[in-house]
């Protein structure tokens, strides 16, 4: 008799009955619709009163189960209302960017199947294989050999690639990092990573046992890219103390300004160097989508590995990154089981054996859909417009007699700073301001940025990566930060 679910009677607390199941399903779609078609109307982002706050702390675990229905009145209640605020068209705080729809809809589907996408023969992992050279062919990474993997985000991913490198330089120097680890073997290695890298790179290596002493910072240019000549004496330098250079870690759109460093050069120096290239591009891998500005990314396919962010340009809901290896077995060799039996030795790689993670989440699901569904048109396009948004932006703030416009592209970063002429000659108060006026603007409701240290200043900072950002938005933008001025009554010349 075949066995099927309509056939069986619910568990409690487990699962309903077909027909409620759609009635609380069709609930819950209609309150995510509101959720989107309103989202522009609402404020970007609110505080969360004492008492929401109280209530989502003090809540009693439950002993017996609750309804359905309460669970989703007290998200409409207490959660939906203080989101983080990305999604809304004026949001650009840090790089967060709006979820694109095709992919919201395929979560109940995602979670209907919850394949484990790290083992086993089934079409959740074949699908990731290609998502993951869709992600190689949207970013010029050559597909031929290459490997990849998706993970949580550009963190994991960078630490991904990292421990490739580390085991391919161990093993080019003789010895089984998997096996010796780190301790006592061989001369210490040395990263390269520019003053403006991410510090995620910093954790990796922190975590990978290498200390972070073994990252040796490379000043930047003027256009805040990693000086290449300066970089070359210091291997020399570092060859010559009995270091062992191992690994170059380049940005592709720094988190700072966007900047992205000269790949072709440093893919050079690399080659003539035996050194691994690595290439950060969770924030700005994808903004290579934008004909104006391809050529800056001339030498990424020349890159060993390269850490991608799908959850930041691309839009795909959090949390998905990409960790991609231009030499597949070497990702493979990094990460797969040690003492494999002849049952992993049969089978085509599984995705776990490309990565720590052994039960992973159907990530390449969203990835797939959102790619499908955009198209690579469709992607380059939004990511152009939000570059263009981004230009109209610096424009609008370079006439602002108040606001001094800090850095702009060549991406969509944009840092500024309140700085009256009246208030130049004070430093420390200027400090201060901004940081009192970014809260002030966050607050408000209407525009969100948000503030850090650059070149020994307090600015601000506007990321623009969402799909929906217009002209009109642009310019509200730039009212918000002129009436939050106003608010704190402070001078506007
Ligand atoms: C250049 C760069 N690398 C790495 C990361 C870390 O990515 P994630 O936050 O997805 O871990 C970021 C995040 O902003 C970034 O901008």
């Amino acid at each position: 008799m075949p066995i099927v679910s309509a056939s069986r009677e619910p568990v409690p607390g487990f699962s309903f009955a077909e027909e409620r199941f759609l009635d609380l399903g069709y609930r819950v779609i209609d309150e995510a619709a509101a959720y989107l078609s309103e989202i522009a109307d609402r404020p970007v982002w609110q505080p969360m009163p004492a008492e929401v706050r109280a209530a989502i702390r003090n809540q009693g675990l439950p002993e017996g189960g609750r309804p359905f229905e309460e669970t989703l009145a007290c998200l409409r209640e207490l959660i939906l209302p203080y989101a983080q605020g990305n999604g809304h068209p004026r949001f650009a705080g840090w790089i967060n960017s709006a979820p694109a729809h095709a992919s919201i809809l395929l979560k109940p589907l995602a979670a209907a199947m919850n394949p484990n996408c790290g083992i086993g023969e089934h079409a959740g992992q074949e699908l990731e294989r290609r998502a993951v050279q869709w992600i190689m062919d949207l970013c010029g990474f050559p597909v031929d050999g290459s490997a990849g993997v998706f993970v949580s985000g550009g963190s994991e991913a960078n630490f991904t690639c990292l421990q490739a490198a580390r085991f391919w330089a161990a093993r080019e120097a003789g010895w089984d990092i998997r096996k010796r680890g780190v301790q006592n073997v061989g001369r210490p290695l040395v990263l390269y990573q520019s003053d403006q890298g991410h510090f995620s790179i910093r954790k990796a290596v922190e975590a990978m046992g290498l200390g972070s002493e073994a990252i040796h910072l490379v000043p930047s240019t003027a256009s805040f890219q990693m000086d290449v000549d300066q970089l070359a004496r210091r291997i020399e330098e570092d060859r010559r103390a009995g270091l062992h250079p191992f690994c170059v870690a380049a940005t592709a759109g720094t988190v700072e300004t966007g900047a992205i460093d000269p790949l072709e050069r440093l893919a050079d120096l690399c080659d003539e160097q035996g050194l691994w290239l690595h290439v950060d591009g969770a924030y700005g891998a994808f903004g290579r989508l934008d004909q104006r500005i391809a050529p800056l990314y001339s030498g990424i396919e020349r890159a060993h590995s390269l850490a991608t962010d799908q959850h930041k340009w691309l839009s795909v809901p959090i949390d998905c990154g990409c960790a991609l290896v231009r030499d597949g077995k070497v990702l493979h060799e990094t990460f797969r089981l040690t003492h494999a039996g002849p049952e992993e030795e049969e089978h085509e790689a599984w995705m776990s054996e490309y990565t720590l993670q052994r039960t992973r989440r159907f990530r390449a699901l969203d990835v797939w859909s959102v790619v499908r569904t955009a198209g690579r048109s469709g992607l380059a396009s939004a990511i152009s417009n939000n570059i263009e948004m981004a230009r109209f932006f610096a424009h609008l703030i370079h006439a602002e007699p108040a606001l001094e416009l800090v850095s702009a592209g060549p991406l969509s970063i944009v840092r500024f700073r309140y700085a009256p002429a009246t208030l130049r000659d004070e430093p420390r108060l200027l400090d201060r301001l901004n940081r009192i006026l970014v809260r002030e603007i966050q607050q408000r409701g209407g525009a969100f940025f948000t503030s850090t240290r650059f070149l020994g200043r307090e600015t601000m900072r506007a990321c623009l990566v969402n799909y929906m950002t217009n002209k009109a938005d642009i310019r509200i933008m730039i009212e918000e930060i002129r009436h939050a001025i106003e608010a704190l009554a402070l001078p506007m010349e």
